[in-house]
C-alpha cells in the first residue's frame, strides 16, 4: 500500500476533523502518501481530491464540523456512479481508503468494496452512537453535553414559569442522546424508540409530578421516538391536561456542532490511526470501533445491521432518580 485517502461523509459530528488528523498523520508516519477527498463519495465521483500534508491537519483537532466537508449522497446506490468514483481512485493512485461516518457511509464503502475491492476500513462518525462494534461513536459525547447545556438552560425557564417542557433531541432511530442527556440533565421522563411507551404512560407520569407539587417538568424525547414526535406527544398532554403549561423545544442542528470534548478528540484520534495500521495490516471492509477500551474492528456487515442495544436498565434509574 502506497497512498490512501480518507473522506467524511454523511451527517458531520464534532471530532471528525480529529480523526481526519489522526489518519493523515499516521500515513504520513508509517510512510504512505494520502490525499482528501471533499464531500465524500460526491467528491469521489468528481474526482474532487486535495494532497494531504503534515501542515494539512494543523490546528483543527479542536475544531467542529470536517473540513473536508461532508455530504449525503444517494446516487452513490447506483453502480454508474461508484463506477466513476472507482475510476478517479484508480486514477488519482489510490489503493486504500479510510470513510469515516456512520451507517450509510459504510454502506457506500461495503458496495464499492463489493464491485471493485477498493480495501476500505471505516471510523464510526455520528452523533447518533448507533453503530454496532463500537461503544462510543464520534460526536455522541459532544452531542450529548451540547443537549445537557440546552436541557440545563431549559430548566431555569421551566422552574421559574412552572412549566412543561417536551425537549426533542436527535438520533435517527436511537435513543442514546435522549437517553444519556435526560439522566444527565434530571428529566422526569425520557421516551426513546427502543422503550416502547405510551401517551397514557406520558400523562399519568405528569400527574404522578403534579401530585408530588412538582409543577415543572422535563421530558426529553428521542427524534425516533414511536409515539410521535415532541409536538405530537405535547399536543396529546395539553388535550388531556389543558392546565398545564406546555412548551417544545427543539434542539436540532446545534448537537452537531461545536468544538469536540476531549473524550471525543482521543476517541477520534485513535480510532484514525486504527484505521491506518488495519489498512497497512491488510484489513478491509471493517470498521476501527472502541470496545471495553481496546480497539476492535468489526465488519461493515455486522456494523450497518446489528442492532447496537441501548441499556435499558438505565431506563429504571430514571424511575427511581424521580421517586
Ligand atoms: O445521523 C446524524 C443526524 O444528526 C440524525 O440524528 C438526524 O436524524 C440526521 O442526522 C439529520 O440529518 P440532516 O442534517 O441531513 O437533516
Amino acid at each position: 500500500m502506497k497512498k490512501i485517502a480518507v473522506f467524511t461523509s454523511g451527517g458531520d459530528a464534532p471530532g471528525m476533523n480529529a480523526c481526519v488528523r489522526a489518519v493523515v498523520r499516521a500515513a504520513l508516519y508509517n510512510g504512505l502518501e494520502v490525499v482528501g477527498i471533499r464531500r465524500g463519495y460526491k467528491g469521489m465521483a468528481d474526482a474532487d481530491f486535495i494532497p494531504m500534508e503534515s501542515h494539512s491537519v494543523s490546528d483543527i483537532i479542536g475544531l467542529g464540523g470536517t473540513i473536508l466537508k461532508s455530504a449525503r449522497f444517494d446516487e452513490f446506490r447506483e453502480k454508474e456512479w461508484r463506477q466513476k468514483a472507482y475510476e478517479n481512485c484508480v486514477k488519482e493512485g489510490i489503493d486504500g481508503l479510510v470513510a469515516i461516518g456512520g451507517n450509510g457511509t459504510f454502506t457506500g464503502a461495503k458496495l464499492l468494496m463489493e464491485d471493485f475491492g477498493i480495501p476500505t476500513i471505516g471510523c464510526p462518525g455520528t452523533i447518533d452512537n448507533d453503530l454496532y462494534g463500537t461503544d462510543y461513536t464520534i460526536g455522541f459525547d459532544t452531542a450529548v453535553n451540547t443537549a445537557l447545556d440546552a436541557i440545563d438552560k431549559i430548566r431555569d425557564t421551566a422552574a421559574s414559569h412552572d412549566r412543561v417542557f417536551f425537549v426533542e433531541v436527535m438520533g435517527r432511530d436511537a435513543g442514546f442522546i435522549a437517553m444519556q442527556s435526560g439522566i444527565g440533565g434530571g428529566a422526569e421522563d425520557i421516551l426513546v424508540p427502543e422503550i416502547p411507551d405510551s401517551i397514557d404512560e406520558v400523562i399519568d407520569n405528569l400527574k404522578k409530578g403534579g401530585d408530588k407539587e412538582k409543577p415543572s417538568h422535563i421530558i426529553v424525547v428521542a427524534e425516533g421516538e414511536e409515539i410521535g414526535n415532541a409536538h405530537f406527544i405535547a399536543q396529546k398532554a395539553k388535550e388531556a391536561m389543558p392546565n398545564l403549561d406546555i412548551r417544545v423545544s427543539n434542539l436540532g442542528h446545534i448537537q452537531r456542532g461545536g468544538s469536540p470534548s476531549a473524550i471525543d478528540r482521543i476517541l477520534a484520534s485513535r480510532m484514525g490511526i486504527a484505521a491506518v495500521e488495519g489498512l497497512i495490516a491488510g484489513k478491509s471492509n471493517v470498521m476501527a470501533g472502541v470496545i471495553d477500551d481496546k480497539i476492535a474492528y468489526t465488519s461493515f456487515d455486522d456494523a450497518i445491521n446489528k442492532k447496537k442495544p441501548l441499556d435499558v436498565e438505565l431506563n429504571k434509574m430514571v424511575e427511581i432518580l424521580n421517586s
